[in-house]
């Protein structure tokens, strides 16, 4: 079965050509074709993404996404049939808020002949609903093209699905297994009691970490967006081992006595070091260690007492933030320390919003959710479970 999958959520463009050999979970999986485009130079001067720009931009970038995507697939063949373009002018209706791309995606369709996939996977949430809705608009356009279902997706789930995937498939998995999710509009721990089955134990009460990340780099006047920006300036405080600048930073929720997180006081604590001062190079350096590895300890402990209470072997980490380099040490030093504790970490370009995990996700729902499109929704809040 060949999944042709689409991403749009935030400021990603991503579509893949994955195919899949068997049946969820034991399938094994070749990756045929990914196209990936990022948008964060068109998002940087605004200090993070701005929803207009989002869409705009994925506008643009489907169709050459797509294109890339089948070509390194192999299944982008120049059209020799005539095709009928009458067929074709739903399109004009069905992407009235997406200029352009009726026009490209006709264009596309007049010179190459029909891939030959099997169903399309796209992210209905959670993200941007402007955004969403560009991926979600261009998948029930191939879907009515081409006469395949769409499948709606989880973008969390397929974060979750990236980490286990390894050598091809998806590592076996004892549950319940636990999962943290820290990307930028996201900071949840979830109970994952079996494939597909979710339950959220705890939350960030204020601002995700990606965010607190980006909000502190921002304070120190580094570019969006902040979390590789911080990571890099740490290495120096790190490396030549330089103190703490000023007292510790508050460990925040770790006596909270639930699964929740907050990160804004903390961020308060990192404003007051920061605030009408010139901070040399080392200064920020000792900062962006300190914040760092204030985070990580915070995400560490509350995930290994989870664990704990709940009777987890296996700890999956999922989102953007999960490229920390800090964090992964933390995990996967502590996960060593017990006696039978399975810690996944997804592969570093997994790591990030791709299509490959929309498509892994997609053929979780291959059976329950498969639509002929009309009723896809983005939700920018979409739950798991
Ligand atoms: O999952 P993702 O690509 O997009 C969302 O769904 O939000 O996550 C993006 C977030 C941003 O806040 C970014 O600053 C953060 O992940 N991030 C990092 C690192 N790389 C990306 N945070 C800390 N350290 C990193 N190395
Ligand atoms: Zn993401």
């Amino acid at each position: 079965m060949i999944i042709l999958s689409i991403e749009t959520s935030c400021d990603e463009t991503a579509v893949a050509v994955v195919e899949m050999n068997g049946s969820f979970p034991d399938a094994t999986y070749t990756i045929l074709g990914n196209g990936l485009i990022t948008q964060i130079e068109m998002h940087r001067e605004f200090g993070g993404v701005v929803p207009n720009i989002a869409k705009r931009e994925h506008a643009k970038a489907l169709v050459p996404m797509l294109i890339q995507a089948l070509q390194e697939a192999g299944m982008l063949k120049k059209r020799e049939s005539t095709l009928n373009i009458e067929a074709l002018s739903f399109m004009n209706e069905l992407f009235v808020r997406e200029p352009g791309l009726a026009d490209t995606l006709t264009a596309f369709f007049a010179s190459y002949e029909f891939p030959k996939i099997d169903t399309i996977a796209v992210t209905s949430g959670p993200g941007l609903e402007p955004a969403l809705w560009v991926g979600i608009n261009f998948a029930r356009a191939l879907g009515q093209v081409l006469d395949k279902n769409v499948i709606p997706t989880n973008h969390m789930e397929g974060h979750i699905l990236a980490s286990l995937f390894k050598d091809s498939r998806l590592a076996p998995v004892s549950f319940p297994a636990l999962a943290l999710l820290i990307s930028g509009g996201h900071t949840e721990l979830v109970l994952m009691k079996d494939w597909g089955v979710y339950e959220k134990i705890g939350q960030t009460r204020d601002d995700a970490v990606g965010e607190a990340f980006d909000k502190v780099a921002r304070m120190m006047g580094l570019p969006y967006p902040g979390g590789p920006e911080i990571s890099k300036i740490a290495v120096t405080a790190r490396e030549q081992n330089l103190p703490m600048y000023g007292t510790q930073l508050p460990r925040p929720m770790l006596q909270s006595g639930d699964h929740d997180f907050s990160f804004s006081g903390l961020k308060t604590s990192v404003r007051t070091r920061v605030l009408d001062k010139e901070l040399t190079i080392d200064e920020k350096s000792r900062i962006a260690r300190d914040f760092e590895d204030c985070v990580a300890e915070v995400l560490m402990k509350k995930t290994f007492n989870a664990a704990e209470i709940f009777g987890v072997h296996t700890i999956i980490l999922g989102g953007g933030v999960t490229a920390n380099n800090t964090i992964r040490a933390n995990f996967t030093e502590k996960a060593a320390g017990y006696q039978a504790m399975n810690l996944y970490l997804p592969d570093r370009e997994l790591s990030t919003d791709n299509a490959i995990m929309i498509a892994l996700a997609g053929t979780a729902h291959l059976a329950q959710k498969a639509t002929q499109d009309a009723e896809i929704k983005a939700d920018g809040n979409l739950a798991l479970a």
